[in-house]
This record gives C-alpha cells, structure tokens and sequence, in this order.
C-alpha cells in the first residue's frame, strides 16, 4: 500500500523550498537504486516493423520533398545543421501548416567534435505592447479567439533568426545555397497531398477570412484539394530577400514593412522595433539520466525537457518489462506520472528570463521519488484531488519535428511551429508567410485553459517580450556521450508524452525506432481529468483500467515522430506512420 498525498502539498514543498532558496531534499531518506535496462540484443528476427537503415547519415521529416532536399544537402558534403537549415525552410513550403518563416521553434545541435550539446530558442516573443489581460474583455472573460485568431494572437517569430544563427554558428554552408531548395519548391510548386489537403478542409474558415490566405491556399473559393498544384511566388521571393540580406530582411527590411502593414491594418501590435529586436538564445539543455543513458533535451521556455526527465525520474525503480509493455499495471504507473509532472508544469513552468522555473527540483531524483510515493497501482488518484481547474475540449495536433544525423555523428533535432494548424490564417501581405498564433501558448487568465486544455500560472501570464511557454521537446538520448535517439514530435500537450514512450519504447523495450513509433500511445495531463489512448490496447486492459478508476477515451492518434538511432554507428531512422506524408532517407 502507499500512501496518498494530497498534490498541493508536494507543491507546496516545493514551492517553499525553492523561495528560500535552498535545494529540494528527499520526503524519503532514500532514493530507491534504478532498474538496468533489459539486455535487449537488437535482432532483426523478433521486429514486425523495420527501420530505414544507413551509414553516412539521414534526415527524417513530416515531408518527402523536405526530407530529400535534405539528404542532398548531406550528400553534397553538408553537415547536420547544413541540413536541418536546408530542410527548415523546406518544410515552410511543403508543410505550410506547421512548417515556418512566421513561426518558432527549438534546436538541439550536438557538435560531435566538443562532445557538447546546445538548446537554441528560437520561439516567438510578446511584442512590446502586449499586456497581461489583453485576451480579457471588460469583465475579466477570455474573449473566445482572440489569441489564436486575430492579429493579437501572433508572437514575433523566430524561425529566421533561429535558422540564420544556427548555420552561422554550426553550419559549413552559405545561406544562399540551403535555402534555395526551398526556393524553387516554393516557386515551382507541388502537388498537394491528401493530409495537406484535409488539413485546408479543416481550417477552411480561419483561412478563408484572410484575402492573402486565399489567393494562396483556396481556388475558386475553396480550398486547394489533394492533386492540385500549390505555388507560391511570394514566399519564393521573401526566401529570395532573405538568401541576399539574411535574417535581416526579415526583422528589419522588405518583409518587416510588410510584417507591420498588415498588423496597421488590423489593430495587430507587432511593430518594426519588436522585429528588430528579436533575439534568439542558447541555452543550456536540461539534462537527467535514464538506467545509465543521458537525456538532453529543451529547457524552458519549453517544459518537455524537464517534464520528460521528472517522468523518467519517477519510473527508473520499475521493471518495466517485468509489468509489461502496455498491460494495465504500466499505463497506469506511467499516468498517475504524467498527471503529477503535467500538475507541475501548470504551476512552475513559464518564460525562465522572467521567473524562475525549479529545474533543479523539478528534475532531482529525490523529489521524483517524493512524487512518486503518492502512487498506487491499485487506485487512481482524481485529478482534483492535486489541482483544480476546468479544461476545454479544444483538439488540434500541430507542430513538426525533424531529426538529422551526419557521417561525423554530428545530430540536430529541430521542433518548430506556427502553433495550430496554419497558425493565426494570416499571411502578411505580400510576403507569402503565414503568421504563428502563438500568444495562445500564453495563460490568457491563470487557470483558464489554452487551446490544447492546458492550464497555466502566473509564471505564463503575458508580459511584453516574453516567450510563451511550450511543450516541444527535441531530445537527445546520449550513450557513453554520444548521440544515441534524435527524437521529438508535434502533439501540442501530446508531445512529452509522446517523446517519454519513445524512449521507454527504445530503452526499456529495446525495440528499433519503427517498432517503437508503431506501438500505440497513451496520455494523460492531469486535466481534463481522462485517460486518452489510441486504438490498439485490448479491451482486457482496458476494462482493468476502467476498473481502477480511469475515465478512458479513445480518441485519434497522438504524435508524429521522427527518430533517428545510431547503433555501432549504424543509422536506424523511421517516421511515425501517424502522418502518411514523413520519410526518412539515408545514405
Ligand atoms: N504551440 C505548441 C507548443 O509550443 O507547445
């Protein structure tokens, strides 16, 4: 039996602790020892899903035409973030409700020679006028929309930035000669896809209220359909711009007097001086150990590294093949975990250069164990009985991931996005770019939950030139210092637990990066109160689980990974079979 703590008073603990500025110690005098990990031997016999396999290096991406463009970047002697630039531009035009000019996102970079990794920030920021209650009417309501579609719901977007500082610092090539895949794409065309196209169909009236939208993604009033060929020449020359004057022609040229026309036109508050002074930040990675691995992953303003590692905190004690790849008894120590690290996230996490998140705490083996002490198989604790709050209903799975790794075992995982499917619908002007609605990754009003259910604090209330928390979460799992899993994922809330099965998926399991995608997924973030799982668990488990007290939903698919595992310096890569668009490719 264990006892059953109430939530608010580990949190309170916490929370003490760290306002007196004084490190967490254990509830318990001892943190119990870690599980090793199964001797798995990977053999080939035992798989029903079979990985890419190559031995120079490999891309995998949510798209074959970024995907490729990729590959002959590394082909052409490039090196990883050669090709991560290359194909971040690739994906503004091939995944034009996900990839991005007009988003942000985060960048792992494992530089194989120093043996270090960087977490570059490239997210989007508040501009200078925002307020914290600006999603508030005059009776201190969300006013529904308002931040995610209008011109208030866009951050000033880092994605430039991010990729002009990525190639200058660890790249070999010349812009001009990564971006122009993208270029051509752009100003040649392809054809839509069917997944492109249901993904039009859905977001048909946040794009249809935009005449820019439009005259890009919709023919004769509706949107563009599978088969059809979508071109876009003014995205091909804002590339153009940015191939001669770099970042620059972004964040304070032709493209920044076109960015700030269309928010005049439409009481937006992004201006020519928050433009210019976008930053982008290298931080360093949050880091924690799994059953002798290392996991390094996205600090904040993300909170999946640290919510990845607290998970892992909590489950290193447990056999996991002794309680069974998804049997009752793991779904259920794996979500009483992810309620706890998801309560937390809702209380500590926000923009860390405007308050301080608990990293330390939040991912001490001691204070995982002080959690993980209020869990009982037998029994779920109700997600009211840690922390209150009333979610929306709200389902969207946007973003997208792409991993890379060289012939030097140099890797890159990069995660960006316009933050639901075609962010805000806008295209500014004449520029071709589609403009994020990030601001709804914000706490519009602490407690009200965010379009993915999410409820925030203080620490992500809106502030001017603060960047909203996310959960993205490129990872790295390194062994003996060096990379070992590139992973990460879309999903919105999905995508930490999404990145923490495909770890539990590769290292307690030992299964290769295609069986790992192919198994189905569960989650639960503490709220709504409800154990979400995708098809494929038998109605045995199930009905156990139901038993215990879990409200269950079935409902569709959670993440679209792209890993990327390096065995004896062998490559074995896979895209989740969730998107049918993602390739990988090696050579
Ligand atoms: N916009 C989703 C996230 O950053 O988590």
């Amino acid at each position: 039996m264990s006892i059953q703590f109430k939530r608010s008073t580990v949190v309170t603990f916490l929370g003490l602790a760290l306002l007196a500025g004084v490190s967490v110690a254990p509830l318990q005098a001892k943190t119990p020892a870690p599980v090793a990990p199964p001797q798995v031997q990977y053999d080939y016999d035992m798989d029903i899903f079979h990985p890419v396999i190559a031995h120079n290096g490999m891309v995998a991406t949510e798209q074959h035409l970024a995907s490729a463009i990729g590959l002959d970047i590394l082909k052409k002697g490039g090196n990883a973030v050669d090709a991560a630039v290359a194909i971040g531009f690739a994906l503004a035009v091939a995944l034009p409700n996900a990839g991005n000019l007009g988003g942000g996102g985060f960048m792992m970079v494992h530089d194989k020679d120093s043996g270090q990794t960087i977490a570059l920030d490239f997210r989007e920021m508040a501009p200078a006028k925002a307020s914290r209650d600006m999603y508030l009417d005059e009776k201190g309501d969300v006013v529904a929309g308002r931040s995610l579609y209008t011109h208030l719901a866009v951050g000033v977007p880092g994605t430039v930035a991010g990729m002009e500082h990525a190639l200058k610092k660890w790249g070999s090539m010349p812009l001009e000669q990564v971006i122009q895949p993208a270029i051509e794409l752009a100003e040649n065309g392809y054809i839509v896809s069917n997944s492109l196209a249901e993904n039009l169909a859905a977001t048909k009236e946040s794009l249809g209220k935009w005449d820019t939208t439009k005259a890009i993604f919709f023919r004769d009033g509706e949107p563009l359909k599978a088969g059809d060929l979508l071109v876009q020449k003014d995205l091909a020359e804002s590339m153009r711009l940015i191939a001669k004057e770099g970042a620059d022609a972004f964040y304070k040229g032709k493209i920044a007097d076109q960015i700030v026309a269309e928010m005049g036109k439409h009481d937006g508050l992004i201006t020519k001086e928050d433009l210019a002074n976008y930053k982008v930040v290298e931080r360093e990675p949050v880091k924690g150990t799994y059953r002798g691995y290392e996991v390094v992953s996205m600090p904040p303003p993300s909170s999946g590294g640290i919510h990845v590692i607290q998970m892992l905190n909590m489950l290193e004690p447990h056999d996991l093949n002794v309680l069974g790849l998804n049997s009752s008894k793991t779904v259920t120590l794996v979500a009483e975990i992810m309620k706890r690290a998801y309560a937390d996230r809702s209380e500590y996490l926000g923009d860390p250069d405007f308050s301080q998140v608990p990293q330390k705490g939040l991912t001490s083996k001691a204070y995982a164990n002080s959690l993980a002490n209020t869990i009982s198989f037998d029994k779920v604790t109700p997600s009211k009985e840690i922390l209150p709050g009333k979610p929306q209903p709200y389902e969207s799975d946007q973003t997208t991931h792409y991993s890379v790794v060289d012939k030097d075992g140099n890797a890159v995982a990069v995660t960006y996005t316009l933050n639901l499917n075609f962010g805000s619908g806008i295209v500014a002007g004449e520029s071709g770019i589609l403009l994020n609605n990030e601001m709804d990754d914000f706490s519009a009003k602490p407690g009200v939950p965010n379009a993915f259910g999410l409820i925030g604090g203080d620490a992500n209330a809106v502030e001017p030139a603060k960047r909203p928390l996310s959960s993205m979460t490129p990872t790295l799992v390194l062994k003996d210092g060096k990379p070992w899993l590139v992973t990460g994922s879309p999903g919105g809330a999905r995508i930490i637990t999404t990145v923490l099965q495909t770890i539990l998926n590769s290292i307690d399991f030992g299964m290769n990066p295609a069986e790992a995608a192919s198994t189905p997924r569960f989650h639960h973030q503490w709220l709504p109160d409800e154990l979400r799982v995708e098809k494929g668990f038998s109605p045995d488990t199930l009905a156990l689980l139901k038993e215990k007290g879990y409200d269950i939903a079935l409902k569709p698919a959670m993440g679209r990974t792209q890993t990327i595992q390096v065995r004896d310096n062998v490559l074995y890569g896979y895209s989740d079979p969730r998107n049918p668009d993602g390739v990988t490719i090696g050579y």
